[in-house]
């Protein structure tokens, strides 16, 4: 068991304490950390919502929550009354005046308590939430901010929730979300590369052919059609969760782990990445949308359908696209990277595929496959390096290619905690490391807007794919013209 360190205590404010996130992700999480001894008693959870609701009733809520996305074995009954006994609500408007003098009291019974304000609302509501914080002298310097994504839909948006949340909190204090930074096999992607040197040695142009990221899912948009069909895939996967994993795959060793060397090094991979010029966009990005089809021998909608308001969109549910990176470690080496919604099996993972030696003391009679790193985020997490060996036997030197494989699951044998249970107690400690910089988002955007433009001007509508496959067959044409397969190995 790995030692917990408990946090300082705290009251933790949650805006949108009724919505999907919180009930999904964020009380779940605080109750194992909970659970885990990690939150000291004095602490509090505060619930905040427009809905008018006591305490009690929300507690109820809190408690279906857990029922339904923490699993039995890990719901101790007693454990559960105790976590609830630390949640409070308040129905506070977060635009209007309603409630903020009872959240203002109740904050007031604890002064010293560190104080995150987690805002799981829609980013409109984040400027006026952060100005009434300050309006009602509720900033202080124990205070953090958490925004959740999406920070806007393109850098004019982006920017101006920034000035607006930068207004009242000094950056040191406000903490972007991105969950994907807060899953072990992602932060594993440091230690991969920066305390193995034989990796780093050859993580360069010299070696490496190209790096496939893929982000697969086998969910539709579940409900989220709203938000989701103003987004697209693009918005909602590539620019920031799958360019945070490119920032760690191909960013320079920071000089330690402090907060600002390593976003100061993802920062520069970002700036790195070169724009995809308006005439070879068609050429280099494939938008999909799932049609109706059948994901694990299940029959399920197209995404027009699970829209359900009757009438057709053109909004993209997969991206496929190569990129690449303009500094003198990665440059002339492709990135594939592809998402997509109803993709026939859930898997996160990265393929760094190594050249092929140009000479070969081996028979050519027995194919010899370039080495591949592969890097498997989710599920079944682990790493595989596929070597070339000998098959054993008499009768020549046969060759296979087989795997070095070490899954995380049976190597350390324990339960791997949630993103957010980590993040947020990351956010109580006030550790930025794994929290995105104004910086950081700004320049995704602006890379991500090149993009977004581009289809603006030419629009188009995105290419159908049955639910259950791969995605448009132009996703594998994009990878197959410059002679190389998408990796199929998955999971
Ligand atoms: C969210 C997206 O940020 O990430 C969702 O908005 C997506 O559309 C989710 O389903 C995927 O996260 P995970 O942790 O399940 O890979």
């Amino acid at each position: 068991m790995h030692k917990i360190i408990p946090v300082a205590p705290f009251d933790a404010v949650v805006f949108g304490a009724t919505g999907d996130l919180t009930m999904r992700k964020l009380l779940p999480a605080l109750y194992y950390r909970f659970r885990d001894r990690q939150i000291p008693e004095a602490s509090r959870i505060i619930a905040a919502a427009r809905t008018r609701l006591g305490t009690g009733e929300y507690r109820d809520l809190a408690a279906a929550a857990l029922e339904r996305h923490v699993p039995a074995a890990d719901r101790d009954p007693d454990t559960v009354a105790r976590f609830l006994d630390h949640l409070r609500y308040v129905a506070v408007d977060g635009s209007g005046e309603a409630g903020w003098e009872d959240l203002a009291n109740l904050l007031a019974e604890h002064p010293d308590h560190v104080r995150p304000y987690y805002l799981a609302t829609s980013p409109s509501l984040y400027g006026a939430i952060c100005r009434n914080l300050s309006a009602h002298g509720l900033i202080g310097e124990r205070s953090r901010v958490v925004l959740e994504k999406p920070i806007g839909h393109d850098l004019a948006s982006a920017r101006a929730i920034n000035d607006q949340v930068g207004k009242v909190f000094p950056e040191s204090q406000i903490f972007r979300i991105d969950h994907y930074l807060g899953k072990e096999t992602v932060q594993n992607l440091l230690a991969l590369r920066f305390a193995n040197t034989i990796f780093e040695r050859l993580w360069n142009a010299d070696v490496i052919d190209h790096v496939q990221i893929t982000v697969a899912e086998t969910v539709g948009v579940e409900g989220r059609g709203g938000y989701y069909d103003t987004s697209g895939a693009l918005r909602d996967m590539l620019q920031n969760h799958m360019l945070q994993l490119l920032c760690l795959l191909g960013m320079e060793s920071p000089l330690s782990l402090d907060a600002d060397a390593v976003r100061d090094e993802k920062l520069k991979v970002l700036r790195a990445l070169k724009p995809i010029p308006a005439h070879e966009v068609p050429m280099r990005t494939v938008r999909g949308q799932y049609v109706a089809g059948a994901v694990n021998g299940q029959p399920v909608p197209g995404y027009v359908a699970d829209l359900a308001e009757g009438r057709t969109s053109l909004t993209e549910t997969f991206v496929a696209l190569k990129l690449e990176l303009m500094t003198p470690r990665w440059a002339g080496v492709p990135f594939y990277l592809r998402t997509g919604k109803r993709l026939p099996q859930k898997v996160s993972e990265i393929v760094v595929q190594f050249r092929s030696s140009p000479f070969s003391i081996f028979s050519d009679e027995f194919a010899r496959e370039p080495n591949r790193l592969v890097i498997r985020l989710q599920p079944q997490e682990g790493i595989k390096l596929e070597v070339m060996t000998k098959e054993p036997g008499p009768g020549g030197m046969r060759l296979r290619s087989t795997g070095l494989d070490i899954s995380f699951e049976e190597t350390f044998n324990q339960r791997y905690p949630d993103a957010y249970e980590r993040l947020l107690m990351d956010v109580v400690r006030g550790n930025a490391t794994l929290f995105m910089r104004r910086d950081e988002v700004e320049a995704a955007w602006a890379w991500a807007d090149t993009l977004l433009n581009a289809w603006a001007d030419r629009p188009e509508p995105p290419r159908p794919y049955p639910a259950g496959t791969w995605g448009p067959t132009a996703a594998i044409a994009l990878i197959e013209r410059d002679g190389r397969t998408w990796h199929e190995d998955l999971g």
